[in-house]
């Protein structure tokens, strides 16, 4: 179900407002709120008191050369993801050789802010070394070596990171948008057992970490997120160490977004099977250039996500996929699309971010 209006989108802003003034006042009245912390606080300041990490995904290239980005991270977040960095073509560009080193920067940063951080990702279609795509395609890589390839991936980054990770997105986006196993090298090469194997390779190579499945259009209720609900009680059903479902949260103002009431149920059907949930990689593009109505409903994409997350009984995290558009994987890959991102490319606050900054000071969860 989507919600498009943007008459119903301003006046929920609105009443929002009016009921951010209106708690504030009664509560001053009541002086029994529990550990006051003001609206205009930074993101994570207003979700530890939710019990809920604030992340972002982080473009390594940036926090190296821009200081203003990489100290908003620390201000502002409690959790990072390495956007890329943690990728197979980063961390194995040749066969055999292991580079850590942009991850690892990342990791001993989030030490020194007090963040968690979020391992993304050990099996993905994408952003695969070419020694292993091209051996594949080749004929090079037997199915039997690619499961042993695998294999030794997994415990390679896992346990690299063991201890220093708090949840793993094992497997990326194994499911298509019609609903079936994405036809991929893994499927093709090894089978859909190859799922199970990751979890289990993930599982010893880290025993501490969440393991995560992870897509994106399993935000709402879909035929996609039923393909993953009826995938996560089959893993269970055979002890595999499942512990988590993240939904990344790409969404576009011009598609319209799920109610957050609507995404509330999903989250809690997975966590009724016994798993944690979290909101992955949220942005909102737009047609560029932006407006004043753009901004405003992509303020309400960011909204439902949060509320759903709030609402939802075991949303462990929610994580921006970066912060400002300065640095977006947006226009990159939607031509004419851009502007996604909670600050604008001169770290300007947009609505959405007063928006998140809105939903976390009321939210009594
Ligand atoms: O690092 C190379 C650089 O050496 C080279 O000069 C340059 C030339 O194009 O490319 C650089 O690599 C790019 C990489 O990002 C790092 O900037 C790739 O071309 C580019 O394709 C890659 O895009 C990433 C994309 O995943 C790949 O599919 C985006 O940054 C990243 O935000 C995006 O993230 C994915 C999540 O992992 C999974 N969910 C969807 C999400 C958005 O697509």
């Amino acid at each position: 179900m989507k919600v498009t209006s943007i008459a119903a989108v301003t006046l929920l802003a609105a009443s929002i407002l009016f009921s951010a003034n209106l708690t504030a006042s009664s509560a001053d009245q009541a002086g029994a709120q529990r550990h006051q912390v003001p609206v205009d606080s930074p993101l994570r300041e207003l979700a530890k008191r939710q019990d809920l990490l604030i992340g972002t995904a982080v473009d390594h290239a940036a926090f190296t050369t821009d200081t203003v980005y990489r100290d908003r991270i620390a201000t502002e977040f409690s959790s990072i993801t390495a956007e890329n960095v943690m990728k197979w073509e980063v961390v194995e560009p040749e066969r055999g050789r292991l580079d850590f080193t942009a991850a690892d920067e990342l990791v001993a940063a989030a030490r020194r802010n007090h963040q968690g951080v979020r391992g993304h990702t050990l099996l993905w279609h994408n952003q695969l070394p070419a020694w292993l795509t091209e051996g594949v395609n080749s004929g090079a890589i037997t199915p039997t070596e690619l499961r042993q390839i695998l294999r030794k991936h997994i415990f390679d980054v896992a346990g690299h990171f063991r201890g220093k990770v708090y949840q793993w997105d094992v497997v990326n986006e194994v499911i298509d948008d019609n609903a079936n196993l994405r036809d991929t090298i893994w499927l093709r090469n090894l089978g859909p057992g190859y799922i199970a194997d990751a979890f289990r390779w993930a599982r010893q190579a880290d025993p501490k970490v969440k393991l995560y499945l992870n897509d994106y259009n399993v935000e709402g209720l879909s035929a996609k997120s039923d393909a993953y609900y009826r995938l996560a009680q089959e893993l269970l059903r055979q002890r595999v160490p499942v512990d988590g479902f993240g939904a990344q949260g790409h969404y576009g103002v011009q598609f319209g977004f799920h109610s957050a009431s609507e995404v509330m149920t999903n989250l809690r059907r997975f966590e009724d099977l016994g798993l944690e949930t979290s909101i992955t990689e949220v942005d909102v593009r737009m047609l560029m250039p932006p407006d004043t109505v753009k901004l405003q409903a992509q303020a309400q994409g960011y909204s439902v996500l949060m509320q759903g997350c709030l609402l939802a009984r075991k949303c462990t995290s929610f994580t921006v996929w970066g912060y400002t558009d300065k640095y977006s994987w947006v226009p990159g890959f939607f031509t004419g699309e851009g502007a996604a991102n909670l600050l604008d490319e001169n770290f300007a606050a947009k609505p959405g971010y007063r928006e998140l900054q809105a939903v976390l000071a009321l939210a009594g969860r």
